[in-house]
């Protein structure tokens, strides 16, 4: 969005791509449910009712596509996860944890300031209603403020929103009771960490069970994801993939042992509602495997659609590679703040010679 909350005719276009590309679904990028949650300065807001008519658009030209694609709001609030250039955001959490890659602590939530962010995302989940979406998903992910509250690294709390895995999903079974008496049945997604990849943290062991738990507090569907910014002062080494942001979209994806990256962790589980799952998916024909082994029901990508918006309908048409453009360099992250979302390397060639070089040094110049 502009700094102002209007879309631009290129976030309306991006839309309209993925929509006519062949995607069954597109799941927006997050959307604040607060003002002081908002991530950085052109996010997506979804805060106050004058922001409806604004997602509305987004709905509008996905149904006036040529196919059948739904559209789902990604719902968040930033927590300890804030950019520099956000004048607004406190660096909140559940508790006062030392954020490695902001240098500063985040400040730990009272019980009354959780309760109106309870609020937000209550309001925010009938706001999405109204503008005519299929569903909401809320953002349980990557270290933002819902993750962080599933995540015993950074809950450390003792009271009703922390101590035991039932009291750390105590703020999605708040926001879901709550936003239940307004929306009914409208489907509510949520987006995971399987791995938080920090000592301490969620991680391949103790997922099962926290899926288990959040399932049962009556969502329609759980995606698989991983990662969160401290993990990246870790070692590759530590981490078993290389450390740039953003953790959840990992570089250098250049075997087929190294795609699909959390199919593993989602393939433990057994659940009753759909199943998602994504990162590093790449090669059509190992989808396909997938899929046909039965336990996940969905595959979600994202920078192979920022290179190809039509990758679903050229697989479908079994046209060119069964590898998708998208080399995973994150060269598109850089500059996702200020310009318009494209594929970089797609634009320019040698761009992609110099770029893919150079991009681990300039990440960690950002970085430190
Ligand atoms: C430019 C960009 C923006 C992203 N924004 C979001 C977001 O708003 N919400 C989210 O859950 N994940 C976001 N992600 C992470 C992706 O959804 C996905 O989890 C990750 O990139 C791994 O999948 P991929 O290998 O298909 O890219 C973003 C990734 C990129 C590259
Ligand atoms: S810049 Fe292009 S090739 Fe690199 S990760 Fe982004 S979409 Fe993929």
């Amino acid at each position: 969005m502009t700094e102002e909350g209007k879309v631009t005719p290129e976030f309306l276009k991006l839309y309209s791509d993925l929509a006519n590309g062949g995607a069954g679904a597109i799941i927006t990028g997050h959307m604040t449910v607060g003002r002081e949650g908002k991530g950085h300065a052109r996010q997506t807001c979804i805060y106050d009712d004058s922001y409806i008519a604004e997602i509305a658009k987004i709905v509008d030209v996905v149904r006036s596509s040529e196919s059948d694609c739904k559209i789902f709001a990604q719902l968040s609030y930033a927590g300890r996860q804030v950019f520099h250039d956000n004048k607004i955001a406190e660096c909140v959490g559940p508790s006062e944890i030392p954020s490695p890659i902001l240098k500063k602590k985040s400040k730990a939530l009272s019980v009354d300031e959780i309760k109106i962010i309870i609020n937000c995302y209550s309001d925010a989940i009938v706001r999405v209603k109204k503008a005519g979406f299929d569903g909401v998903q809320l953002h349980g992910a990557h270290g933002y403020l819902l993750s962080s509250f599933l995540s015993p690294y950074t809950n450390r709390r003792n009271d009703r929103y922390g101590g035991s895995i039932k009291k750390r999903i105590t703020i999605l079974r708040e926001i879901i009771a709550k936003a239940r008496e307004s929306v009914d049945d409208f489907p509510i997604l949520i987006k995971m960490n399987s791995s938080d990849h920090v000592e301490g943290g969620i991680d391949d062991e103790t997922f099962p069970e926290l899926v288990k738990q959040v399932e049962a507090l009556g969502f329609d569907a759980i995606e698989v994801s991983g990662g969160m910014w401290d993990c990246l002062v870790r070692s590759e080494k530590e981490l078993g993939f290389f450390p740039l942001p953003i953790p959840e979209s990992r570089t250098r994806i250049n075997t087929l042992e190294k795609q699909s990256y959390y199919v593993p962790a989602a393939e433990k589980l057994t659940l009753d509602i759909p199943l998602i799952v994504v990162g590093g998916h790449r090669n059509v024909e190992s989808l396909e495997d997938i899929i046909g082994r039965g336990n996940i029901d969905f595959l979600s990508l994202s920078r192979p659609l920022i290179s190809e918006p039509d990758l679903p309908n050229r697989w479908l048409e079994g046209t060119g590679s069964e590898m998708a453009d998208c080399v995973s360099c994150n060269s598109c992250l850089l500059e996702v703040k200020s310009k318009p979302l494209k594929c970089i390397l797609k634009q320019n060639r040698l761009k992609q010679k110099i770029l893919k070089n150079l991009v681990p040094h300039i990440w960690k110049l950002i970085v430190k």
